[in-house]
């Protein structure tokens, strides 16, 4: 795509619908913030000069969506005409604008391309996107003349009762030479139902001043399904869902309910890996071959290489290696970089550590800040004390240690290799390779003791 494509994305709105106090377009998809996902999806179709108008809660929208973009500001929500003039600046006198709307999140890399291409192709001096609403409420409607020839958009709320049966709809997705909607906005007046200044009006007006007006119907309306709601929300996370789900099958990956699984944009996954039920992997996921995932597990931003097995647990931030399993019920956190053939069974949390290949952390155990080393065996109810109140320290345990039973390391400490500690000691001082540590009382039986009671 040229890159003298610039795109301005409107997000200054409240989202008054949405009857929440978060911002409309950091309302979440999937995993993915409706702005991020209108963002990403221009990033992917090669338009990468993007100005983002914010205005409601400005300072949380800019934050959220960081520093990739450029913004406008706009202080009152006087309409969507009046947004785009905020971002005069950035318009400029040469090439073509790309406007699209916050709300919008489900428009793919491959429509913006088709837009554009239609945009250049018939020499537009400004395009509209149009699609066939089965439910047109709420949209605006594409009038057209009797040769099917582009007239005017018409609001809902400035409609007639013959206009509100059109179910021809603005998508809300445009291009325009910026000199003509420069000059299309300068003379945009905000007489009509609402009060506001209507981007819509400027095809018209563009149209008038002689320039060549044109609106493409898009084949599939999914893509423009514009949030208003937490229905609309719900029914654009379903469309995406079913989306993604579906790519997914097609590459190989078996997914057994694709009704309850949440997969997020950016997620792989490699073929004959299964997904289970209640299942959500999100952010920056990177799933091997011949895994099983889930049920009801949630995986987020971690790397799971081949073979591995995955039951009902939770994953932020980690990696594991081949053919290592995982729960049920683990909880694995940033900076768990597990080996191959691991065990991490049930109830137990690992943090900020390093387990190598072989190694077994069965049950009820937590590592925090460990570096743990080959086929070391965890008995069940293992507690490395990382943190005195003020500071975290380091636990080392090295390859083939045996922690017995209920055992507690404080850290730091060294447990040697082939070291033992016994069930029920708490270490708080290096062992040394081969040897056993008992850190606990003797036991002391008292003879008769309860026959006399
Ligand atoms: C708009 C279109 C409508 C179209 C629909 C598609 C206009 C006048 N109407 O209606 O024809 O069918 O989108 O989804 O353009 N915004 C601002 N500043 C404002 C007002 C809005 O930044 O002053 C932003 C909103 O944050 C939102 C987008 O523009 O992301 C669209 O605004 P919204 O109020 O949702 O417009 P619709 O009524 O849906
Ligand atoms: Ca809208």
């Amino acid at each position: 795509m040229s890159t003298d494509l610039k795109v301005i994305i409107l997000a200054a709105g409240q989202g008054t619908r949405m009857k929440s106090k978060v911002p409309k377009v950091l309302h979440k998809v999937l995993d993915k913030t409706m702005a991020d996902c209108v963002i990403d999806s221009c990033l992917e179709a090669g338009a990468d000069d993007i100005c983002v108008v914010v205005g409601h809660q400005s300072m949380m929208v800019r934050k959220m969506i960081g520093d990739r973009v450029k913004y406008a500001f706009q202080k009152e929500q006087l309409g969507t005409g009046h947004a785009v003039m905020q971002a005069g600046d950035f318009i400029g006198d040469e090439g073509d604008v790309l406007i699209l709307c916050g709300d919008t999140p489900l428009i793919t890399s491959e429509t913006i391309k088709e837009i554009r291409d239609f945009h250049i192709k018939n020499k537009n001096s400004a395009t509209g996107v149009s699609f066939i609403a089965e439910d047109p409420v709420g949209y605006g409607r594409i009038i057209r003349d009797e040769n099917g020839a582009f007239v005017k958009i018409v609001e809902q709320k400035d409609a007639s009762p013959d206009e509100l049966s059109v179910s021809e709809v603005n998508s809300g997705v445009y291009i325009f030479k910026a000199d003509s909607l420069r000059k299309a906005l300068e003379g945009l007046k905000n007489n009509n139902a609402s009060g506001e200044y209507y981007l819509t009006d400027t095809l018209e007006a563009i149209m008038a001043a002689g320039g060549k007006t044109e609106v493409m119907k898009a084949s599939d309306p999914n893509e423009f399904l514009g949030v208003n709601s937490k229905l609309d929300l719900c029914a654009a996370t379903r469309i995406l869902m079913k989306r993604i789900n579906e790519r997914h099958m097609l590459e190989g990956v078996t997914i057994i309910n694709p009704e309850n699984t949440y997969i997020g944009q950016d997620v792989v996954i490699e073929a004959d890996t299964i997904i289970l039920p209640g299942t959500s992997l999100k952010g920056r996921t990177r799933i091997g071959t011949d895994c099983i995932i889930g049920p009801n597990t949630e995986i987020i931003s971690s790397e799971i290489k081949d073979g591995v097995t995955v039951r009902m647990s939770v994953l932020d931030n980690a990696y594991v290696d081949n053919f290592t399993t995982v729960g049920p019920f683990a909880y694995l956190r940033p900076g768990a970089n597990i080996g191959e053939h691991v065990r991490i069974g049930d109830f137990v949390e690992i943090k900020n550590s390093n387990i190598d290949d072989g190694s077994k952390v069965s049950h009820l155990t937590y590592v925090g800040d460990s570096d743990v080393g080959k086929q070391v065996n965890f008995g069940c109810g293992t507690v490395t004390a990382n943190y005195d109140g003020v500071s975290k320290y380091r636990t080392t345990i090295k390859d083939n240690a045996f922690i017995g039973c209920n055992t507690n390391l404080i850290a730091p400490v060294t447990v040697g290799e082939y070291a033992v500690t016994a069930a029920g000691s708490t270490i708080n001082k290096d062992v040394p390779d081969h040897a056993l540590s008992i850190a606990r009382k003797r036991q002391v039986n008292i003879d008769e003791w309860a026959r006399k009671k």
